[in-house]
């Protein structure tokens, strides 16, 4: 499903976030940006050793969470990745909600920094970080909504759920916010 906000289109697709053909894609990574598993393992596997050589060199103090910093994306159909740090869910009066919306907020300035015009985030911290589902979508479509709003760019950007369970939430949180 999509939305249009003035010219740009938001939208939601269930896949894998290695095969998208946009400008720049978002890792969830940790603050150490030591790589991992789930998108961070897919990400660095399908991009290729040079990604984490990249990273180290760049940004060998890692990167604090609810941030992200910008690489090249070696092998991967993007120009870019975006490393972004979500927070680990402990409860959610640890300010979990202002640190996601952080690094979804970070994301879309590198990426009109670097001038892309499409930029596919995953569903950052719902996976090894615990975020629920319906609270991480509530905070990554707001904040990607307004910020669409406010700067009407990029143009593209592509919410990809890996599974029907987390596209489910998202698209129940899309709709609620249209109604
Ligand atoms: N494409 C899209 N989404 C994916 C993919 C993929 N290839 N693989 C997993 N996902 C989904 C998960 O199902 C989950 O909904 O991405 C979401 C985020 O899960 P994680 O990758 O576990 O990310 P996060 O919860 O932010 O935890 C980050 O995990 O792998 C480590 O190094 C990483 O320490 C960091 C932590």
């Amino acid at each position: 499903m999509f939305v249009m906000i003035g010219a740009c289109r938001l939208e939601l697709l269930q896949g894998d976030i290695t095969r998208q053909q946009v400008n720049a894609v978002v890792n969830a990574a940790n603050s150490e940006l030591a790589g991992g598993g789930g998108v961070d393992g897919a990400i660095h596997r399908a991009g290729g050793p040079t990604l984490m050589s990249e990273t180290r060199d760049k940004y060998p103090q890692g990167c604090p969470t609810g941030s992200a910093v910008a690489t090249s994306a070696g092998l991967l159909p993007a120009k870019f990745v975006l490393h972004a740090v979500g927070p680990v869910w402990r409860g959610g009066q640890e300010g979990e909600p202002e640190l996601l919306r952080s690094a979804f907020r970070t994301c879309l300035e590198l990426a009109v920094e670097h001038h892309c015009d499409s930029v596919a985030f995953p569903a950052i911290s719902t996976g090894v970080y615990g975020y629920p589902k319906d609270l991480a979508a509530e905070v990554a479509l707001q904040t990607i909504h307004e910020f669409l709003l406010a700067h009407q760019q990029p143009q593209l950007v592509r919410m990809v759920l890996f599974d029907g369970g987390t596209y489910g939430a998202f698209a129940r949180v899309l709709e609620t916010m249209l109604a």
